[in-house]
């Protein structure tokens, strides 16, 4: 028989172990290094998004920063959320005064459902339609703790607001008819199946903050999925027989690969001391959002972008099991979310 304190100590040499593979697997893809090789045979990138208006979750710090300035910088009119602070307050300073124009800050607390929707009604109730959406903040706390409305606050942030946010503006109309959505995942949701439990783990407990994360990225991918086949029925429905079909808007789902921003600093920070030599610049973290927006691909099936390319959803065989479906989650969600 096993002691607590044996199990306990294989469980974490098991964590360690498992850790070691999964970093070891895509060092050099998610680094820098997988960046700057697949970059040589990229063509420039010349985006003009002139008058487009784009709302970009989490648009004061990391990825999404760098995102809102380079949208910004080619023509966007960029909405950016994140909470109240100096961050978004001053996220204009040292831009170009035409560039920093461009760029209004929004602040919502995503952990805050009744923000999100007031949020909605804000937006469906101006007359500019949303063009591009990035569901961009997410957050990997290793505190547990509640939001507001009882649930896990990190499920909040990462999923449940990002849920009721799409669905709000897709239902309200708020969004252009060629709008795009891009879901930003993380190369963590490789490592779980798509499962509706343990999404909202409301137990202190049982909560692990890196699985909860990796299972929240996981269900992005399948929403995804649930939302790319709902816009291209909607332009199949739009579009009378034997016409050019309508403008079509489109879902992709992304992940950046290892990127050095405060995010990964705080929430990792041994693995950004030991690889911050090698993680991509917040600009270069964003590049296949922007890339996405400008290139606009055929959105293909059980796909998520990286660097520029449509890569596997699962990598892992043990991943591709799962007894959960696309429209249990979003169903589930809507529950969660009332909508
Ligand atoms: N960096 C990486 O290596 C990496 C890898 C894979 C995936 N990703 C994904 O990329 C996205 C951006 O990550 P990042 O590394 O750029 O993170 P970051 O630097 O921590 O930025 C996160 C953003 O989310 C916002 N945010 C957090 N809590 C919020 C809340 N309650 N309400 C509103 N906004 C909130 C933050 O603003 P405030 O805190 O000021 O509100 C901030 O603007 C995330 O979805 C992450 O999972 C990143």
């Amino acid at each position: 028989m096993w002691s607590s304190s044996g199990v306990a100590r294989v469980s974490k040499f098991a964590r360690l172990v498992g850790a070691a593979v999964f970093y070891g697997r895509f060092m050099p893809s998610f680094s820098r290094i997988g960046y700057g090789l697949r970059r040589l045979g990229w063509n420039r990138m010349q985006a003009d998004f002139s008058g487009q208006t784009w709302l970009i979750t989490g648009a004061s710090s990391g990825i999404g920063r760098a995102l809102a300035v380079a949208a910004a910088a080619a023509g966007a009119n960029v909405l950016a959320v994140a909470r109240e602070s100096v961050h978004l307050r001053d996220i204009a300073d040292g831009l170009p005064a035409e560039v920093a124009a461009r760029i209004t800050a929004l602040p919502v607390d995503l952990a805050c459902i009744d923000e999100v929707r007031a949020l909605v009604a804000d937006l469906a109730a101006r007359q500019t339609p949303i063009d591009v959406l990035v569901n961009n903040a997410g957050v990997l706390l290793h505190e547990h703790s509640l939001a507001r409305s009882g649930h896990e606050r990190s499920f909040v942030i990462n999923l449940l607001s990002h849920f009721v946010l799409t669905q709000g503006l897709l239902q309200d109309a708020a969004m252009s008819a060629d709008a795009v959505v891009i879901n930003v995942s993380s190369g963590g949701m490789y490592t779980v199946p798509l499962s509706i439990e343990g999404l909202d783990q409301r137990d202190a407990q049982r909560f692990s903050g890196t699985l909860a994360y990796a299972r929240h990225k996981r269900a992005q991918v399948a929403l995804t999925e649930h939302w790319q086949q709902q816009m291209a029925a909607a332009a199949r429905a739009a579009s009378a027989p034997g016409q050019v079909g309508s403008p079509a808007r489109r879902c992709y789902v992304m992940h950046p690969g290892w990127v050095s921003t405060p995010g990964v600093k705080r929430s990792l920070p041994v693995f950004w001391k030991l690889q911050r030599a090698w993680l991509r610049t917040p600009a270069e973290g964003a590049d296949t959002i922007l890339w996405l927006c400008h290139a606009r691909p055929e959105p293909i099936a059980q796909r998520i972008w990286f660097d520029r390319r449509p890569r596997p959803v699962h990598l892992f065989s043990v991943t591709r099991q799962s007894d959960c479906s696309e429209s249990a989650l979003v169903d589930w969600l809507r529950e969660q979310g009332a909508v």
